[in-house]
């Protein structure tokens, strides 16, 4: 989703830029854009629809050398607006001297724009952002950028990641509420970034911004902070960098994450296996007794908390709920909850606003995410990473899993720390999780044998029934999404027992119904009943099923009662993938959506 970077340099600045939007590339956009001061002065301002490198290719084409040492960029997922190049970032003011880039959603821009056309300014986009351009420029007379910024943010409401230059005066401001923003120094120049990760080369160390923080970027930065809150944040080091990976014999970045799935699952096992038996991986993390869970999250790591959640109060009696973070209003917490805030981006924008509303009272917050410097990884009072590696399809595979079994072995190990699980049980427990690369690898393997003729079979159905019964219903439940979000078909799962409930009135001859079949009781009476009205039951099962993807689980006692069949959900993958290929798809880069769901 949307990213920005602004930097002062001691050269051209439009390369840096260029670099850092690549980096941002993988988050999902629609356009593209970047300001920089012009040999004469002037902000000059390319923008485009189509990708970063189209960009370079026109900066290139003009005199870099000319162009000023100064400047935003910006990668634009539509919110307000559609996609094109009028409403892609920078946006300017009526002078044509201030330039912009926002992040998250101005709630009053309406009553805002009114009030400024009002006052005489013309806009040049339907986008609310571009407000700030004009508020900045009404502010302005006889005051520095940063007054100006400070004054025009008082007027907002809503959420915002500001970069803001004046190219007459070189001022570079950049100001955040409650939507990531860090700056940074070093001999390179002077930076601001949505995400470390876009100026990480540049840079050892970085600043967080709080909300309301308005940051004058220069070589002696003028900070304005909130009353209370100390002159400047801690200086935090830079985290590692992660080269994109290539893809080497793949097709597509997510047959390449699927395929990683053993592989992390080992890595996990190697680092967090060891401390779960002794309960000393949940003590490290220092946080309180519970005595139940609120697991958050959205899309696949809300999947993947449903599933922690069922497997929690299943094995221990501990209860749980789980909080769709955009739904956060209706929740209520309890005394004792821990909340499990789980995310593999960790910016997920409906997340870190669900923890910031006071509807979670004082619960201390444990992150599990995949990116641990992350916004939610600094707000948590703790953090676990799930070491998955980079995912660059915007679908989830891997940090699925990861986060199942990183999930899996806290709640393990909390469980013995506080006494309600035994140490030599949770040893047999976690031996058997050793055994989720094998249980993987082999799910992998059938389900490439089996899944394209399923593919090609049901390429015409406009739906799919997704069905399962106790945590097979929870990994089903991640299938239909995979699915839909790959397909763009529609895709519903169900407990299977609710079938005669309503949604057998779905199922007519050929409709593709997908059963998570690890035998659970009367699970065979439901498929009898899908069957029996013609529905193509797609089975993921043991021997003998359609895909058989469990393989033989009655040497294990991991599968049941503990995980459940957790490796049913590479089947659903593998077939989402299919599915989306023959339809003519991208798999790694699905219609309307982004990696990184940075606005609420
Ligand atoms: O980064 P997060 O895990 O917080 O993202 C949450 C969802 O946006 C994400 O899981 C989304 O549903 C995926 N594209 C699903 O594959």
């Amino acid at each position: 989703m949307c990213g920005i970077i602004a930097g002062v340099s001691s050269t051209p600045i439009a390369p840096y830029l260029l670099e850092g939007l690549e980096r941002l590339e993988y988050r999902g956009y629609d356009s593209v854009g970047i300001a920089v001061a012009g040999g004469s002065h002037l902000v000059m301002r390319l923008r485009s629809t189509k990708r970063v490198k189209d960009l370079g290719r026109r900066v290139r084409d003009l005199d870099v050398p000319r162009l000023g040492t100064i400047g935003i960029g910006h990668t634009r997922w539509a919110t307000h607006g559609e996609v094109s190049t009028r409403n892609a970032h920078p946006h300017n003011d009526c002078t044509g001297r201030l330039a912009i880039v926002h992040n998250g959603v101005i709630e009053n821009a309406a009553e805002l724009r009114e009030l400024l056309v009002g006052l005489g300014h013309g806009f040049g986009s339907d986008v609310d952002s571009e407000v700030v351009a004009h508020l900045v420029e009404e502010a302005r007379a006889g005051s520095s950028l940063l007054d100006a910024v400070r004054e025009a943010t008082d007027a907002l409401v809503g959420s915002w990641a500001l970069a803001v230059f004046d190219g007459t005066t070189d001022e570079l401001v950049v100001a955040s509420h409650q939507s990531p923003l860090v700056v940074a120094h070093s001999v390179h120049g002077h930076f601001a970034a949505s995400d470390i990760g876009a100026i990480a080369p540049w840079v050892e160390d970085f600043q967080v911004l709080e909300d309301g923080d308005v940051v004058e970027i220069n070589a002696s930065p003028r900070w304005h902070r909130r009353e209370g809150l100390p002159p400047e944040p801690e200086l935090r080091a830079r985290p590692p960098m992660h080269v994109q990976p290539s893809l080497v014999v793949h097709a597509d970045y997510m047959s390449k994450e699927i395929e990683e799935q053993p592989e992390v699952a080992a890595r996990i096992m190697t680092e967090l296996g060891p401390r779960v038996a002794d309960g000393e991986l949940w003590r490290s993390l220092g946080l309180p007794d519970f005595a139940r869970v609120t697991f958050l999250g959205c899309g696949t790591s809300l999947n993947a908390g449903r599933a922690l959640g069922q497997l929690l109060t299943r094995n221990s009696g501990v209860p749980h709920q789980c909080i769709v973070a955009s739904e956060v209003a209706t929740a209520s917490v309890e005394d004792k909850t821990l909340v499990m805030a789980l995310s593999q981006s960790g910016e997920t924008a409906d997340v870190l606003r669900a923890l910031s509303s006071n509807l979670l009272g004082s619960a201390p917050v444990l992150a599990v995410t995949n990116v641990g410097h992350s916004a939610l990884g600094r707000r948590a009072d703790a953090v676990v990473e799930c070491s998955a590696g980079p995912e660059i399809g915007v679908a989830a595979t891997k940090t699925y899993m990861a986060q199942l079994l990183t999930g899996t072995c806290i709640i393990l190990s909390a469980l013995v720390a506080r006494g309600t699980l035994d140490p030599v049980r949770a040893a047999q427990l976690v031996g058997d999780l050793q055994r989720a690369p094998d249980l993987l690898a082999q799910a992998i393997g059938a389900s490439r044998r089996a899944v394209p003729a399923i593919a090609e079979a049901t390429s015409e159905a406009p739906g799919f029934l997704f069905l399962g019964r106790g945590a097979g219903w929870r990994f089903a439940e991640e299938g239909a999404l995979k699915l839909t979000e790959l397909t763009y078909r529609w895709a519903v799962s169900y407990p299977a027992g609710e079938l005669k409930h309503g949604p057998l009135a779905l199922v007519e001859r050929g409709t593709p119904v997908v059963v998570v079949d690890d035998q659970a009781r009367r699970l065979a009476v439901d498929i009898s009943e899908v069957a029996a009205r013609g529905g193509r039951v797609v089975r993921i099962g043991g021997p003998g099923s359609t895909i058989p993807a469990l393989g033989n689980r009655e040497a294990t006692v991991l599968g049941i009662p503990w995980c459940g069949p957790f490796e049913s959900v590479v089947a659903m993958q593998v077939l989402a993938r299919e599915l989306a290929l023959t339809l003519g798809c991208d798999v790694d880069k699905p219609r309307n959506l982004a990696k990184s769901v940075t606005v609420h």
